[in-house]
């Protein structure tokens, strides 16, 4: 399956994606998009020669209607937001609609919404005294971290001391189910039935 990877940052998501690629072969990473000029995901890509876009408003960026015709000539199915931290144009998100995935970094709806990632997220879970936090993929929709979830793993925060300690269990897991996530889309086992995602075996 041909997958696009949206990054913004260092790309760890990424990298656990393409590791993942000899368990799940049919993982096809064909270009990685960022709204930013240059990112450390982007070395990622340059070290297993993926073509690289950014994408957005500025300067030597494309716009989405070009990134969704270079989109239509590779032939993508599916689009995986791994630390994307723009809003994704309505009209790319219906092209779209069930075939791109976001990871969050907490267990929606909770600690979700515009403004809530990063160590932003960790900071809120942290100052609301929870015992778990955790990872969601989800659907994307025209809004924040508002789509269809379609998989989640609780984290047990009981006995951190810092939001930083979190943010490193946190990333642990999601460095286990993001590529699962992927690799399950790949072979054909994501279903929505009756407004709910179901994965199979
Ligand atoms: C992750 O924490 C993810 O949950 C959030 O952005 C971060 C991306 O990290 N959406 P990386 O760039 O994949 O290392």
């Amino acid at each position: 399956m041909k997958i696009a990877v949206f990054v913004s940052g260092r790309g760890s998501n990424l990298q656990a994606i393409l590791d993942y690629r000899h368990i799940v072969k049919a993982i096809d990473v064909k270009i990685i998009v960022s709204d930013k000029l240059d990112c450390l995901a982007f070395e990622i890509a340059k070290e297993h020669s993926i073509k690289v876009l950014s994408v957005g408003k500025k300067e030597s960026c494309i716009s989405y209607d070009k990134l969704s015709d270079i989109f239509d000539e590779i032939g993508i199915e599916l689009i995986v937001l791994a630390g994307f931290l723009k809003l994704i144009p309505i009209e790319f998100v219906k092209k779209y609609e069930n075939r791109i995935i976001n990871i969050h970094p907490a267990l929606l709806p909770s600690f979700g919404g515009k403004g809530m990632y990063g160590m932003y997220v960790h900071n809120a879970v942290f100052q609301s005294t929870a015992k778990i936090s955790g990872v969601t993929i989800h659907f994307i929709d025209p809004d924040y971290d508002s789509g269809k979830i379609i998989a989640q793993e609780s984290v047990d925060i009981s006995n951190v001391k810092s939001p930083e300690e979190i943010a490193e269990r946190v990333l642990n897991v999601e460095h286990k189910i993001l590529p699962y996530v992927v690799g399950k889309f790949v072979e054909g086992k994501v279903k929505i039935m009756n407004n709910r995602v179901v994965i199979f075996d």
